[in-house]
């Protein structure tokens, strides 16, 4: 079966996942559409599609087998819900939405038509990860470190809060999704946040650092840090602290396992581009939802963790996650 795929936002991400797309057999981008007509026809130039600026329209001339939606975090809409509601198998950025009403309505009717759908968590297809899934399932972990210490995106959107959700939302949530697909539901969460470092940005009102407790409903506890006022280069990964083991998952590549009487280091060796999207591919010819390993409607809890995480930034009270 050939999958014909077709784009809404063309800009950064939307260009891995192009490129990843040229390496997978029998799924031609057939349009590519972007609000900004220069964006979309360079996108065109590279894979043969047809160029659209409004996605309505795309969608009702074009016959689509999948849609990857690659647009900043404000400008989803409807537009899941509406693609939702055609029956074609989606592939939506994270964050997937900033309004999680609309993101639970959009993921109610993928699961209800058990429309194949993925988000882009990509380092769950980490062969290091499934290594580390394995030895944690084997200990029970008391704590764990997350962190995203680093710079601010240069794209125009991330440094407004209402346009990228903040750090937590945009970026950390890498670490919160693997934070869940690692050791499961989060109960609680407790957030505090610095602010007044980055005076010197214009336009800019994100929050310069943050950190975030969360127990889980295992009773494991957990702390994210993260920071985006660094011009230094900065450390992103975690820290897993079990009682006969000490875990370190550095820059998303690495992982060192370190026991009393000896140490194991693995790198990765998964081209995470190519594996999500053939996961996502392959799940759409062979109508199989689960060999996506990040689903919209499991990335939807995700954002639920991350807008908690910042609604306690906000009132400095703790957060409750619904079941
Ligand atoms: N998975 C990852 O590792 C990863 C990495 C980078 C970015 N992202 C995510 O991808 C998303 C996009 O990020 P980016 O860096 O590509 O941003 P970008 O600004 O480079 O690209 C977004 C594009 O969407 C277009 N756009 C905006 N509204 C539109 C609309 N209504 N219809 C059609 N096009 C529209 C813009 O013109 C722009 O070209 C973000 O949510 C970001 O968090 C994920």
């Amino acid at each position: 079966m050939t999958v014909k795929v077709g784009f809404i936002g063309t800009g950064g991400i939307a260009q891995m996942h192009i490129s990843a797309l040229e390496k997978i057999k029998d799924a031609p981008i057939v349009a590519v559409c972007d609000t900004v007509k220069d964006k979309a026809v360079a996108a065109a130039d590279k894979c043969g599609a047809k160029v659209y600026t409004d996605y309505s329209k795309m969608l009702a001339d074009e016959k689509l087998d999948a849609c990857y939606v690659c647009l900043p975090p404000c400008a989803h809409g409807t537009i899941e819900v509406e693609l939702a509601g055609l029956g074609i198998p989606t592939l939506v950025e994270k964050p997937v939405h900033l309004d999680l009403k609309t993101a639970r309505k959009a993921a109610r009717i993928i699961e209800k038509k058990r429309i194949v759908s993925a988000a882009g968590y990509q380092d769950r297809y980490q062969k290091i990860i499934d290594r580390l899934r394995k030895f944690i399932a084997k200990r029970q972990v008391a704590l764990f470190i997350g962190h995203w210490m680093g710079g601010m995106p240069g794209v125009y959107w991330w440094r407004r809060k209402n346009m990228s959700g903040g750090q937590i939302v945009e970026q950390t949530t890498h670490i919160f999704d693997m934070a869940r697909y690692l050791f499961g539901e989060v109960k609680t969460v407790f957030a505090g946040g610095r602010w007044g470092v980055m005076k010197d940005v214009p336009k800019y009102n994100v929050e310069d650092a943050s950190a975030v407790t969360l127990q889980f409903r295992s009773g494991l506890l957990g702390v994210i840090v993260s920071a985006c006022c660094l011009d230094t280069g900065g450390r992103i990964g975690m820290d897993i602290y079990c009682r006969d083991a000490r875990i370190e998952y550095t820059e998303r590549k690495s992982l060192k396992i370190s026991m009393s009487d000896r140490s194991e280091c693995y790198n990765r060796t998964t081209d995470l581009a190519y594996a999500e999207n053939k996961a996502f591919i392959d799940a759409v010819k062979l109508r199989k939802p689960e060999l996506v390993r990040s689903s919209y409607p499991d990335a939807v809890k995700s954002l639920e963790l991350c807008l908690a995480a910042n609604e306690s930034l906000k009132t400095r009270k703790p957060v409750s996650i619904r079941i």
